[in-house]
């Protein structure tokens, strides 16, 4: 990818959240790309293993196909790392190409060289007993690891943020969902035409994702622009989850102009 040499961005001021505006979606992506490396870095530096909390679906793809070129441009070393996702569809054949785990391995891991066994999944997609162990076991294991320094999130139409739909509360934890008909249309291209877009996932909690260090909300797009503009406009409330991290001191939005483009408005 073609990195520019002066990304634009500006920071927003007077809202309740950290927000970043970058002209471009390219632009976006490199900034927090180099950020992801030098997270990578600092934790190495501390003696510690790099623990980041990594999202699916499209918003990340220009953000790790950047984050791939600069770990083998500057030959990062990833052996430490052990990355956590935010969740995983039920109700899937194992190695379904929409699975997390597989899109993950397509879009990042096969090309910086990150083993299965280091990415973490909350459940396995064609897992059908013992979910609530799972779930339990995930959340100890998040805590094991000495918790997650960077965390990832896209937002979905309808504020949901991993799978918590609006709904969520401010203290769940990982647990099995029926997903939103919203989430299921947004997530259709993902599979096949004869092929039924599962109605069941594991999703992190929302407290799951405030324990985390550093939390970096991203939108791209027109189609985001509503979402932003409620996301730090409305009450804090369960009705969008996404509100529920602006408290988070380690919290920020980061927007392409497109996604930002209705802020003016208000
Ligand atoms: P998207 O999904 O990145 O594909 O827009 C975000 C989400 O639904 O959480």
């Amino acid at each position: 990818m073609h990195v520019p040499p002066r990304p634009s961005v500006r920071e927003l001021h007077g809202l309740p959240l950290r927000v970043f505006v970058v002209d471009s979606a390219p632009e976006l992506a490199a900034l927090l790309a180099r950020e992801l490396v030098d997270v990578v870095r600092g934790e190495l530096a501390a003696n510690r293993d790099p623990v980041l909390g990594l999202a699916t679906g499209r918003t990340p793809l220009a953000l790790y196909a950047e984050f791939a070129r600069l770990v083998a441009e500057e030959r990062l070393d990833l052996s430490r790392l052990t990355s956590f996702h935010l969740d995983e569809y039920l109700g899937l054949p194992r190695d379904h190409p929409a699975s997390f785990r597989a899109r993950m391995r397509e879009v990042l891991y096969r090309r910086i060289g990150h083993p299965d066994e280091r990415a973490k999944f909350p459940v396995e997609c064609d897992r059908t007993e013992g979910l609530d162990g799972a779930c339990a076991d995930y959340e100890r294991a998040i805590v094991e690891s000495g918790g997650i320094a960077w965390q990832l999130l896209g937002i979905g139409l309808n504020g949901h943020v991993a799978f918590n739909e609006p709904g969520a509360t401010a203290d769940s934890r990982t647990r099995v969902v029926q997903l939103s008909e919203s989430t299921r249309r947004a997530n259709r291209p993902d599979f096949g035409p004869g092929e039924e877009v599962p109605r069941r996932a594991v999703t992190v909690g929302i407290a799951t994702i405030r324990d985390a260090r550093r939390l970096r909300l991203v939108a791209l797009g027109r189609s985001k622009a509503r979402i932003v503009r409620e996301l730090l406009h409305s009450l804090v409330s369960s009705a969008i989850p996404a509100t529920l991290l602006r408290e988070h001191s380690g919290a920020e939005l980061w927007c392409d102009a497109a996604a930002a483009g209705e802020l003016h408005r208000d």
